[in-house]
């Protein structure tokens, strides 16, 4: 290993963000016992019923609205599938997520919603609304907000059911006629869409995850292992649940991590989701840089210029990847373009730091993916994997995750646990599973 290699990583052990540190094994044990808690009752895995199953008949040329509520951006469209089972999609906007541009009270929150859906409103009695947010899902398919999370901002909605509230704010804007409503998750649409692209291929079941602003992942779930939902217990089948993996606590924080945590409006909670997804990369590198400027490892001129920067992204963090010499991205900007050989050093520490805090995702998301593979026993024939449909911007753009995830899906899933995957990107999966959930809900 080289110097600056070597003294980086020195830097990471001494704070608790070593990407060695996530011992694959035993945070595997930890973490399946977590979903089987969950199961059962309490833990920091919410393991929430859906009450969807994974199968169904898509019907066709049946029209049905899809609300996509994310982290990020709200869109919404008319589905239809034709003759042949296909998607058409007509009618797609995309707007910004209401919450995320400032704070609204409950009320705001679902008429300005309800608002971007009213074009549509009077093209189909159907509603399927992908909430990706924590939602404790009732029997008729409705569901209850747990918290919001990826620092969308709303206040008085926790509690309340999501699908009456849009109803209601449809109905207050004009919308003629009652509408069914079927709200899901973002994982579980994506695990729907995945299953629904791909009807050609053999799987051992499917996953849905998602690695964008927030992570989360979705799977099928034998009914008599719901042993918290006197509904399902007793009934034969499988059930798809939402994991809410994000909201893991069993991966301990560093000292970094909790200073990140301490800063945002909900801490304590989703910590997991905190060390790995994109809402959060940026915070957490920049008190990683913050620690490491104390500790020495920069010039004192890069040291002021990443001390003055009060905010970075994910995208920023990726442009730095991609364009280490081009002065014109922030973090670059902060080093300089030259080779001096203080840029030099300055250059290469940034980026030992950055691709440090992937690995420790790669080795975090690996153990996730691995517990919903190992608990429900399926993937150990390489010719029929896991299918795991996967959405999100970190999971596809960051140009360090990919790789480094794949490398533990060898070493670790396949030579030491004798599980095999396949990942699948189905196009818009996430709209197609929602009006698919909409249809058949
Ligand atoms: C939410 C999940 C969602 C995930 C991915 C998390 O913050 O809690 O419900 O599935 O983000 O969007």
């Amino acid at each position: 290993m080289d110097d600056l290699k070597q003294k980086t990583a020195r830097f990471l052990a001494a704070h608790g963000m070593a990407p060695e540190s996530v011992d694959l094994d035993r945070e595997l044990r930890t973490f399946v016992r977590e979903m089987e808690e969950g199961l059962s009752g309490h833990a920091s895995l919410k393991m929430i019923t859906t009450y969807v199953s994974p199968d169904g008949e898509i019907p066709v040329g049946r029209p049905v609205i899809v609300i996509d509520a994310g982290g990020t951006n709200f869109r919404v469209a008319l589905v239809i599938f034709d003759e042949k089972r296909a998607p058409v999609v007509e009618d797609l906007k995309v707007h910004p997520m209401p919450g995320t541009q400032g704070e609204l009270d409950c009320d705001d929150f679902y008429r300005t919603m309800a608002s971007y859906v009213l074009p549509l409103a009077d093209r189909s009695d159907r509603i399927g609304f992908c909430f990706s947010f924590p939602v404790e899902m009732q029997p008729d398919k409705d569901g209850v907000l747990i918290q919001f999370n990826k620092e969308v901002l709303v206040r008085g909605a926790v509690g309340k059911l999501v699908g009456a509230n849009l109803r209601k704010a449809l109905a207050d804007l004009g919308a003629k006629g009652e509408k069914s409503v079927v709200i899901l998750n973002d994982t579980v649409a994506t695990l729907l869409g995945g299953k629904a692209a791909f009807p050609d291929r053999r799987f051992d079941g499917t996953i849905g995850y998602i690695l964008g602003t927030g992570t989360n992942s979705a799977y099928a779930e034998d009914n008599a292992r719901i042993v918290k939902s006197p509904t399902l217990r007793g009934r034969p089948g499988t059930t798809l649940v939402n994991m809410e993996s994000g909201g893991y606590t069993g991966y301990p924080q560093s000292p970094i991590d909790k200073e990140l945590d301490a800063t945002l409006s909900d801490p304590g909670v989703h910590t997991f989701e905190k060390m790995i997804s994109g809402a959060y990369q940026g915070g957490l590198l920049l008190r990683t840089v913050a620690a490491a400027s104390k500790d020495g490892l920069f010039s004192p001129r890069a040291a002021r210029a990443f001390a003055a920067l009060s905010s970075l992204s994910s995208r920023e963090i990726d442009l730095f990847c991609f364009y280490p010499f081009d002065a014109r991205n922030v973090l670059a900007g902060c080093i300089g373009g030259g080779d001096s050989a203080e840029e030099k050093s300055d250059r290469q520490v940034l980026y030992h730091l950055v691709d440090a805090q992937f690995e420790r995702a790669a080795r975090l998301v690996a153990v996730n993916l691995a517990a919903a593979i190992v608990h429900t026993g399926r993937g150990t024939d390489p010719c029929l994997p896991v299918c795991i449909s996967a959405e999100g911007t970190t999971f596809y753009k960051s140009k360090l995750f990919r790789g480094k995830l794949d490398h533990y899906v060898k070493t670790f899933f396949n030579d030491r646990l004798g599980i095999y995957c396949d990942f699948v990107q189905a196009d818009k999966s996430t709209l197609i599973g929602t009006a698919i959930a909409g249809l058949i809900g």
